[in-house]
This record gives C-alpha cells, sequence and structure tokens, in this order.
C-alpha cells in the first residue's frame, strides 16, 4: 500500500510521518513540497505519486487570524481539499481528512454526534466545514475525523503555551465556560494507524463505507481545567512562578473569533466501527508531559 501523507510538520502530522511508518510505502511531504495555496500543483503531484490512501494533515489553524484571512483560510481548508479529493478519487485513492468540533455552533447540552446539523460560530469552522462538504460531493471514498483541543510536545499550542506563562508569570486566568477533550495529537496518530489497517482490510473486501467519526480523549474539562492539570504535573517537574489561575468567562477575554461553549464529541460511533476505546484526556496529558520532562 502506498500511503501519501500532507502536512507532516504540524503536530498531528509529525506524529502521522512516525507512526504510519509500518503501514506500507510511506511518502510525507511538507509545505516546501507541496503548497496547498497553490491548487494548481496538486492534481500533478496527486497524479504522479498514485497512492492508495491520502492522510490530509494540513490545515490553516489561526482561528482568531482567520477572521481576517477568510481568503486564505478556505483556500487552504476547503479549496484545496476539494481539488485533493477530486484528485484522490481520479486515481481510486481512500482520502483521510481531519476536521474540528468548531463546525458545531456548541449551543447543545450534551456531546455532539456525527450526524448533529453543523453550525459554525467562527470562519474557521465555516472553512473546515465547506472541505468536509467537498469530500463528501467529490464521490471520493472518504473518513473525515473530526477531533478537538489538540496538544502536543512540539508545535503551537495550550499545554506548550501554558508551560511558558506558567514559568514567567505569577497569575493567570484562564476561560472556564468552554468544555471539550484535550486530545494528544499521537493518540490521533495511532488512532487513524489502527483505523488504516481496517480500512485497508475493508476495502479489499468491498465492504468499506465512506463516513465521519469523532476522535477525541475519553472525559471532558475547561480550558480552565485542562491549564491546572498541567500546572499541577509540571510543579512536579520544575519550578514554577505561577501562583493563582483565576477561572474567567469567556465574555471576560474577547478573541476575534468566537468559539462554541460545548466542544464534547461523542466517540461511540469510532468505538462501534473500529473497536478502539479512546483514552481519557488527563492519562494522555501526563504522558505528553513525561516527554516535555
Ligand atoms: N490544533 C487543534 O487544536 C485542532 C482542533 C481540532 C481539529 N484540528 C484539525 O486537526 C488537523 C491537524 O491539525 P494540527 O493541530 O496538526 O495543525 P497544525 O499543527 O497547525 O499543522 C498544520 C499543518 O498544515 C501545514 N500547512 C498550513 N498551511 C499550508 C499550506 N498552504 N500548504 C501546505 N501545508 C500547510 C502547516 O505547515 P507548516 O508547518 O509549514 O506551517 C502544518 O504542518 C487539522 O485538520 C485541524 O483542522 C486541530
Amino acid at each position: 500500500m502506498k500511503i501519501l501523507l500532507l502536512g507532516k510538520n504540524g503536530q498531528v502530522g509529525w506524529e502521522l510521518a512516525r507512526t504510519l511508518l509500518p503501514l506500507g510505502e510511506l511518502i510525507s511531504l511538507d509545505r516546501q513540497q507541496l503548497d496547498f495555496s497553490n491548487t494548481a500543483a496538486l492534481p500533478e503531484a496527486i497524479a504522479s505519486i498514485r497512492p492508495n490512501m491520502i492522510i490530509n494533515a494540513v490545515a490553516y489553524t489561526a482561528v482568531d487570524k482567520a477572521e481576517s484571512e477568510r481568503d486564505k483560510a478556505f483556500l487552504c481548508n476547503a479549496h484545496a481539499v476539494e481539488v485533493i479529493a477530486q484528485e484522490a478519487k481520479k486515481v481510486g485513492a481512500l482520502l483521510i481528512h481531519y476536521s474540528t468540533d468548531y463546525v458545531f455552533d456548541g449551543t447543545k447540552d450534551t456531546p455532539y454526534l456525527e450526524e448533529d446539523t453543523p453550525h459554525p460560530l467562527n470562519v474557521y469552522g465555516e472553512s473546515k466545514l465547506a472541505g468536509e462538504a467537498a469530500i463528501m460531493a467529490s464521490g471520493v471514498e472518504y473518513l473525515i475525523l473530526r477531533t478537538t483541543w489538540v496538544f502536543a510536545s512540539r508545535g503551537q499550542n495550550f499545554l506548550k503555551t501554558m508551560l511558558r506563562l506558567a514559568a514567567e508569570r505569577e497569575s493567570l486566568s484562564i476561560v472556564s465556560d468552554q468544555i471539550g477533550a484535550p486530545t494528544w495529537a499521537r493518540v490521533i496518530a495511532q488512532t487513524t494507524a489502527h483505523i488504516v489497517q481496517q480500512v485497508q482490510r475493508e476495502r479489499a473486501e468491498k465492504t468499506f463505507e465512506s463516513g465521519i467519526f469523532h476522535l477525541t480523549s475519553a472525559g471532558d474539562t475547561s480550558w480552565h481545567g485542562f491549564a491546572q492539570k498541567i500546572v499541577e504535573v509540571a510543579s512536579a517537574q520544575r519550578a514554577l512562578t505561577l501562583r493563582s489561575l483565576t477561572p474567567i468567562r469567556t465574555s471576560q477575554y474577547p478573541t476575534p473569533a468566537q468559539r462554541p461553549h460545548n466542544s464534547r464529541l461523542c466517540t461511540n460511533k469510532l468505538t462501534a466501527r473500529f473497536g478502539l476505546v479512546m483514552p481519557a484526556w488527563d492519562v494522555s496529558l501526563e504522558l505528553c508531559m513525561e516527554e516535555l520532562c
């Protein structure tokens, strides 16, 4: 099997580039090798590689910046994805693509199901939803994996920011009325690898069915709860300057992009189809932080 991984230097892409290695011939590309801004270059790249599977970890992920860079967000998250889906269909490749809880508005009281109606609150969410729609309209065989609050020992993320601030500041105020599941990029990559193996068998047996799946850690917390856990684990590892962590409401921390209050996604469909049990967010966090220590 020939797997084409796009976005090998992102949080999820970096983990995929390692986790997918034993599954076949892996061709991993970064932005220099394939820039999604140049959509005209995408068909030739895919046609020349002729992969059996494309795993797309590329995304424009600057949620606040997207409010003033709508075209850039849509070019990467929707238009380029549409071209990739169409080319994947032409070469008979399965497309695995990641999406986000930000396709929902967060007004539901319980975790979102895959079939719940999306209603993004921000440009990033709109662009990711347009990417999902383009894949589904293309006729390609696909899996869309929606995840949430990604952290990793590399890249830009809440964990890395909190660790830096906890060593610089004495007090911090963190939003406590947005609820979600922090999800380790490595768990996303490992889960994807298990999925790849199963769908390879399903495709060979002609039983494969495309679909959207929610892929997040088990459990939930607020950004404040996430920060508390990071500080708790970090303070056992090193000296911190941070003395107080105050919970605040979203309205006290205005950002250009509006965010959903409820980012919880139900993962029962993923467990039922692939037999995978998602680990608790705090267990993953401790493992990731052991690596950072
Ligand atoms: N981060 C989150 O909290 C979060 C939450 C929910 C869903 N997701 C979804 O999960 C997936 C993986 O996200 P992530 O956290 O791994 O994102 P990330 O760390 O921001 O990585 C995104 C990757 O996309 C690449 N990229 C951006 N624009 C590009 C372009 N024009 N051409 C080619 N490559 C480009 C980046 O390249 P450079 O390294 O060169 O910048 C980077 O390698 C995405 O689909 C994202 O929407 C993420």
